[in-house]
């Protein structure tokens, strides 16, 4: 039973189906996991049936290529990888029912099916094209597997599909000296032959059913991008591929070739079903009162919004997608997240740092969703969101009761004469109805951040009964009015329990454990719409002792991730460094205008107020000279300069700086840190000498 949705008999929740070319991080959870498992765990508690989706997509590409560098087989790789996946998402809770894998027979079986069916219909055009070839792997290239100078910006290590310096798509053939990845050989040009799905027969069809159907209910960042998609206008895709690592084409003459990536991961979907419900699975594919939902990232918005429901459409018996709701991305402290950078904060690892914590980044992901545009995960709000709102809001209101209810009424909900009541409870019960509902039709538009700020709120309306109504003075004066406040106290607890399973499942669980509460899941009455009511706990059940829910998150605890955050960002700049580009040419006498000369350090010091600056006495044959430099960062040790030969300008104007005149410059070398380095002669030689 749901708020919104009319006539849905089942729900079939998808969740993209992550590369395994390596773990998963917190932008896979913020942008597909949590929000898809909040919504399927919440509409299996609002009593609907669901089938939730996972997997994963364990061709293309990227996968070879980690192969070639590891020296394993794709195969090695994927199994790697489908393990570490599977497990995170097992330990954070993420409800699947099933979470399998495209490496496997039934996918590939169903998705050769697929497209032998789509074959046969003649829904496919056959295309011959020019191709680069490696003649002496004798193969294909894929355009990852082409590295070259990029027509752009002169970045000589640009991909055949993009150039990662200045972020332009490439084809291939843009690619100026092209080189094969594999060999290092030239790359030559060779027909192949691929099938392409005419996109372009499909696009008055989609703008009907995107533009003109689902400009309400889709969310504005992906209506958007289709529409851009649209008016663009569609081009047929190739659906295979040259390449010997995924779903074999099923047709005659096509040796070698395999489905392209994005043609069989979302068959996925279907063959992942089939293996979940055996003979029983096309009520979740097929019948018009199943709703549909893909749950993807911004990236996925063309396959899932165009190329997917194209192919379903050619197909013929699949029913569309009732809503794609993508996510933006998520940034890590400023940055783009990264596997090859290592920028990025792993599944894996952060339960080996907060074991038991799940519920704490499932809350902060969740809170701090990209739902409408990109987002950044700091580690600072990270404590701020578990210290002032999951410990100080949430759990301080869990345990207060507890407390107090152990030590006033020996840990049985207390006895309550619904004539006690007062205004202020009247208020709070009414308003505690009207809960579920609010958060529950915030889940249903995918509004998940709305949804978890309306549950905390729920938390807030208990801490202000119990500030507002002091239980702990009252019992003094007044035991049954301290009874009617702790046994409403209680109820909102037990509601809490119910309503925040979607979102910290691990907490809710704790939370019925400490209550005892059993919500009959027999009843005709499904567990959310129990919720909003003072009955879920009887008078005299007795409760169990209180644990903490939350706790909270010290400053050095995240001192320690900002330091392994600055180590990685270090490392990664010293191996991204490239040297820059050569200045543009000049003529000999232009450089003969520059007078350089060899002198030695007489005297050194730091400039007095001026942290960057040391001056400089020199013996420059002709006497000697004041030079300042920008260098003190990097000797601390002046004194230990003199005696040293180095270069200088000899013939810039005089200048001041910090009071100091300067009269020449000194030669340095800049490293790839930024650290600036003195020149010296490599021999002895007479001061006052020219270099040149
Ligand atoms: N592997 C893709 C990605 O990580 C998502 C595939 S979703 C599916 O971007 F539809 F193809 F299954
Ligand atoms: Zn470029």
């Amino acid at each position: 039973m749901t708020y919104t949705d009319k006539g849905v008999k089942r729900y079939t929740i998808t969740s993209a189906l992550p590369y395994t070319n390596g773990p998963v991080h917190i932008g896979h959870l913020a942008g597909v996991y949590v929000p898809a498992d909040i919504y399927a765990r919440y509409l299996r508690l609002s009593g609907e049936d669901v089938l939730f989706i996972g997997g994963s997509d364990e061709h293309g590409v990227p996968i070879t290529i980690k192969a070639r560098k590891e020296g394993c087989s794709p195969q090695d790789i994927v199994d790697r990888y489908h393990a570490i996946i599977k497990q995170s998402m097992a330990d954070f809770g993420i409800s699947f029912d099933i979470y399998s894998r495209t490496s496997s027979s039934e996918h590939h079986q169903n998705s050769a099916a697929f497209f032998r069916k789509l074959y046969e219909q003649g829904k496919f055009v056959e295309r011959s094209s020019q191709q680069y070839y490696d003649p002496e792997a004798n193969q294909f290239l894929a355009d990852r597997y082409i590295t070259g100078t990029c027509p752009h910006c002169g970045n000589d290590h640009a991909y055949g599909d993009q150039c990662e310096a200045c972020g332009t798509s490439l084809a291939a053939t843009d690619l100026i000296n092209p080189k094969s990845t594999i060999s290092g050989a030239k790359p030559e040009m060779r027909e192949t032959k691929h099938w392409y799905l005419p996109l372009e027969q499909y696009e008055e069809w989609l703008r009907q059913w995107i533009l003109d159907g689902h400009k309400e209910d889709w969310k504005s960042n992906v209506y958007g991008q289709c529409k851009s998609w649209l008016d663009a206008g569609l081009q047929p895709r190739a659906v295979t591929r040259d390449l010997d690592w995924g779903v074999k084409v099923p047709v005659e003459g096509a040796n070698g070739k395999v489905l392209y990536v994005w043609f069989d991961a979302p068959i996925g979907y279907i063959s992942f079903t089939q293996q979940h419900c055996g003979g029983d699975w096309e009520k979740w594919w097929k019948d018009s009162d199943t709703k549909l939902v893909h749950f993807i990232g911004k990236d996925n918005i063309v396959f899932h919004c165009i190329v997917f429901p194209a192919m379903l459409k050619a197909e013929g018996s699949y029913i569309l997608p009732a809503n794609v709701p993508a996510n933006e991305f998520l940034n890590l402290e400023g940055d783009k997240i990264s596997t090859s950078r290592n920028w990025a904060v792993w599944l894996h690892e952060y339960l080996t740092d907060f074991p038991g914590k799940q519920d704490v980044l499932r809350y902060m992901l969740c809170a701090n969703a990209p739902e409408t545009k990109d987002n950044d995960f700091t580690w600072h709000d990270f404590q701020l969101k578990n210290n002032s709102e999951l410990v100080a809001i949430l759990g301080n209101f869990v345990n207060r009761t507890l407390v107090l209810t152990h030590k006033f009424f020996e840990g049985k909900v207390p006895q309550v004469n619904s004539h006690t009541y007062t205004d202020i409870d009247r208020q709070t019960i009414a308003e505690l109805a009207t809960y579920p509902e609010r958060i529950g039709r915030a889940i249903e538009c995918y509004r998940f951040r709305e949804a978890l700020a309306e549950l905390m709120n729920l938390a807030r309306l208990g801490n202000k009964y119990l500030t507002d109504t002091e239980p702990w003075k009252l019992f003094k004066t007044d035991a049954n009015r301290t009874a009617a406040v702790l046994n409403l106290s209680l109820q909102i607890c037990a509601n809490l329990a119910v309503l925040s399973e979607p979102f910290m499942p691990f907490s809710a669980d704790k939370m019925k454990r400490m209550l005892d509460l059993t919500i009959s899941t027999s009843s005709a009455t499904p567990a959310w719409r129990q919720a909003g009511s003072t009955t879920l706990l009887c008078v005299g059940h007795a409760l169990q002792a209180p644990e903490l829910l939350f706790e909270k998150i010290e400053d050095s605890v995240i001192d320690a991730q900002m330091q392994r955050l600055a180590t990685i960002k270090k490392q990664n700049e010293e191996t991204s460094w490239q040297p820059k580009n050569v200045k543009p040419e000049v003529a000999f006498d232009d450089f003969g205008k520059v007078d350089i000369r060899v002198g030695t350090v007489l005297e050194c010091s730091k400039v007095p107020k001026a942290d960057k600056l040391l001056q400089f006495k020199i013996d420059d044959g002709m006497g000697c000279r004041t030079i300042v430099s920008g260098i003190a960062k990097y000797y601390t040790d002046p004194a230990a300069l003199v005696g040293k030969q180095v270069c200088f300008i000899a013939n810039f104007a005089p200048r001041k700086l910090k009071g100091v005149e300067s009269q020449g410059m000194i030669l340095s070398a800049e490293d790839k840190d930024g650290r600036l380095v003195l020149i010296s002669p490599s021999q002895l030689v007479t001061n006052g000498c020219n270099i040149g």
